[in-house]
């Protein structure tokens, strides 16, 4: 409780490249303290995670019981947030169930649109992008809203079960970009294979979930290291193959289309 998170994250980072991740709160001047906090910190771009109105149904963590929030675990930032506190007008210390029922009331959020998401990315002159797009039409809008970037992603698949796989998504939406900004990628992405295949489909770097968590799990910061090391080896053979000298040439690979089984026409 009353942890200065982000800020911590920042000091432990040093000079490295950081960017702050983002869920538009309810309340906007929750959203404003946090941008401008990240701001502050030297945090040099801010994701908006637009994928996230409510949290996904989630038939293995209801079954463990899994509720970190309930335990007080990934609430610091808002805990010591001053908006966050002055919005709910007592110390969390004094009173942690309504602090939490606080927290995820301005965590669900499913009235989002683009002009709040425009209001958002008014807030910083930091680049923005927006996380979570899977459909050619956001796509679009979020280069008319004035984007920096996106992130295609289906978080996961942990949100809708049997939604469409983000990689399907991939083609469609850099057509729809046209280069214009850039198109991150992320969900599913295990092996230096999938690197390759996203980056040749368009892709101008992906993102990783789950696997250093994983590595992490097992051998803490040694883990992750030996996580990423893994790909980056993997993702080099896998070039090799590829006959491509330079990131540059997987771009240039052709018709990446063909890696998908539908030759990447997701039926929307
Ligand atoms: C435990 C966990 C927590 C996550 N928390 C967030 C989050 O706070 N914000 C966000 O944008 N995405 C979050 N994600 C989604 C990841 O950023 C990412 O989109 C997803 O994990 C990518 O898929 P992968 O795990 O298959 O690589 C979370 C994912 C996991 C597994």
């Amino acid at each position: 409780m009353g942890s200065r998170v982000l800020e911590e994250v920042a000091e432990a980072y040093g000079d490295g490249t950081r960017w702050f991740q983002l869920y538009p709160a309810s309340n906007p001047r929750i959203s404003q303290s946090l941008v401008r906090r990240a701001e502050a910190s030297g945090y040099r771009a801010l994701v908006i995670t637009v994928d996230t109105p409510v949290m996904g149904w989630r038939p293995r963590d209801l079954r463990h019981g899994y509720y970190p929030f309930s335990h007080g675990h990934g609430l610091a930032n808002y805990l010591c947030d001053p908006a966050f506190r002055a919005e709910l007008g007592f110390d969390p210390a004094d009173d942690p169930g309504r602090s939490l029922e606080y927290f995820l009331r301005v965590l669900a959020h499913d009235t989002l649109d683009w002009s709040e998401l425009t209001a958002i990315r008014c807030m910083t002159s930091l680049p923005v992008l927006v996380k979570g797009i899977l459909h050619p039409q956001d796509a679009q809008a979020a280069l008319q809203h004035g984007f920096d970037g996106l992130i295609v992603s289906n978080h996961g698949g942990r949100h809708l079960d049997g939604f469409i796989p983000a990689l399907y998504a991939l083609p469609g939406i850099v057509r729809a970009v046209d280069d214009r900004i850039p198109v991150l990628f992320d969900s599913g992405v295990r092996t230096g294979d999938d690197v390759l295949k996203a980056m040749a489909l368009g892709a101008r770097a992906v993102l990783v979930g789950r696997p250093y968590v994983y590595g992490l799990a097992v051998a803490g910061v040694e883990g992750v290291s030996a996580v990423f090391r893994q790909l980056v080896a993997e993702l080099d053979i896998s070039m090799i193959h590829a006959r491509c000298r330079t990131l540059n040439d997987v771009h240039m690979t052709p018709s990446p289309v063909r890696l998908l089984p539908d030759g990447g026409n997701p039926s929307f």
